[in-house]
């Protein structure tokens, strides 16, 4: 009965959803790891309080949870909001409830199961908008490659005009060739976006990789760059030309945003990706996040949903093309990139990168 017991403990301590056990007087007398975590507080600090506070939308689920003492309904995923220890800062969350009974099947208490959905609806939100760019991609490099003869032609013809005209007519077609080299960038860019990836991947060191984008970025000297760099940081393995177009990129947009000047961070860490846990410790599988954050204009409501979307560009000079392409790149290594901003409050890039 004894190892029973233990062997049930540890059943509770691994599960990596929250798992909180409450009385039929809705107060918590068993949480597991998992739970402590989700809701940044300690064990104690759980014990034979209401359940119901760790909810925003409480009454909602007192009803759901009366029902269950009363009745033995159980619920599944319910979508609701969690509160974190400090009280203001609420998450989504899933939460199911099932009754648990004593010997005789009477209720006794309910089992709260809950998932944290946070990171998840972030990543949906972009994949949401990388599946466009797989189905415009198709389409626009298509276009590209037969757009680049014609434009060869009409650039090179705009030319020996030149040569052979008046200066007056210059003007004209100084525009013509102007404009011709504009359209043949962006196609490079979008063809460069569909070359397939060298499969040999090298170990990268990703301090070193942005010290390369940053020699560069730091002439103009308009931009102060603060580097937090985490000097444990694991080597990831990768295409170095292809992630560092990544990060210039994301550091060009940082810079751009700051019309004025300013300040850039750029901080690296260690991530744990998912957590594996038995009773006595924690096992993480690593990734590692690199974070760009300025302090520039910032991003609206309707550029945000439209990120990743190819050719969607708030700048006269831009093409729209870094941000789809940086994250094209990113997902080939089995990474994410998550983007945090408001207007006039800064930006903050995310990219999360796999080690091994
Ligand atoms: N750090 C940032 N701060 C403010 N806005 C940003 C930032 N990064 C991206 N954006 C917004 O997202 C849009 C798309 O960015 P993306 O890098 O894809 O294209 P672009 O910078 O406009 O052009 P390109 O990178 O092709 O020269 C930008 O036009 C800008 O409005
Ligand atoms: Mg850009």
């Amino acid at each position: 009965m004894a190892d029973d017991n233990l062997f049930y403990r540890n059943i509770f301590a691994s599960i990596l959803d929250g798992m909180i056990v409450v009385s039929g007087e809705r107060k918590m007398i068993q949480v597991n790891p998992a739970a402590e975590e989700m809701f940044q507080q300690s064990r104690e600090s759980f014990l034979h309080k209401s359940c119901l506070e760790l909810f925003a939308d409480s009454s909602e689920i007192e009803n759901k949870i009366g029902d269950t003492l009363a009745g033995g309904a159980s619920f599944h995923d319910i979508e609701c909001r969690g509160i974190r220890k400090s009280g203001t800062v609420t998450f989504p969350l899933s939460l199911s409830i099932s009754p648990f009974m004593n010997e005789d099947n009477e209720v006794q208490g309910a089992v709260l199961h809950t998932r944290d959905k946070s990171f998840i609806l972030d990543l949906e939100e972009t994949a949401r908008q990388s599946d466009q760019i797989s189905s415009l991609g198709i389409l626009s490099l298509g276009m590209a490659h037969e757009i680049k003869n014609p434009l060869v032609a009409i650039s090179g013809s705009a030319q020996l005009l030149r040569k052979r005209l008046p200066e007056e007519h210059h003007e004209f077609l100084d525009v013509v060739i102007k404009e011709a080299d504009r359209i043949n960038r962006m196609m490079d860019r979008m063809l460069d976006f569909a070359r397939p990836v060298d499969p040999k991947k090298q170990s990268i060191n990703i301090h070193q990789l942005i010290e390369e984008i940053l020699v560069l970025e730091k002439k103009s000297g308009r931009i102060q760059f603060i580097q937090n760099y985490d000097p444990s940081l694991p080597p990831i393995e990768g295409n170095e030309d292809r992630l560092k177009q990544v990060f210039l990129n994301l550091i060009r947009n940082a810079v751009e945003a700051m019309p004025e000047g300013g300040i850039i961070q750029i901080v690296t860490r260690i991530h744990s990706n998912y957590t594996v846990k038995t009773l006595q410790n924690l096992v993480s599988k690593q990734g590692i996040v690199v974070e760009i954050i300025d302090s520039g204009i910032g991003i609206n409501e309707a550029t945000m949903k439209n990120l990743f979307t190819p050719f969607h560009t708030t700048k006269s000079k831009g093409s729209g093309l870094g941000l789809p392409i940086s994250l094209k790149i990113v997902e080939d290594h089995r990474g994410k990139i998550k983007v945090i901003s408001k207007p006039n409050q800064g930006t903050t890039v995310q990219v999360f990168l796999p080690v091994g």
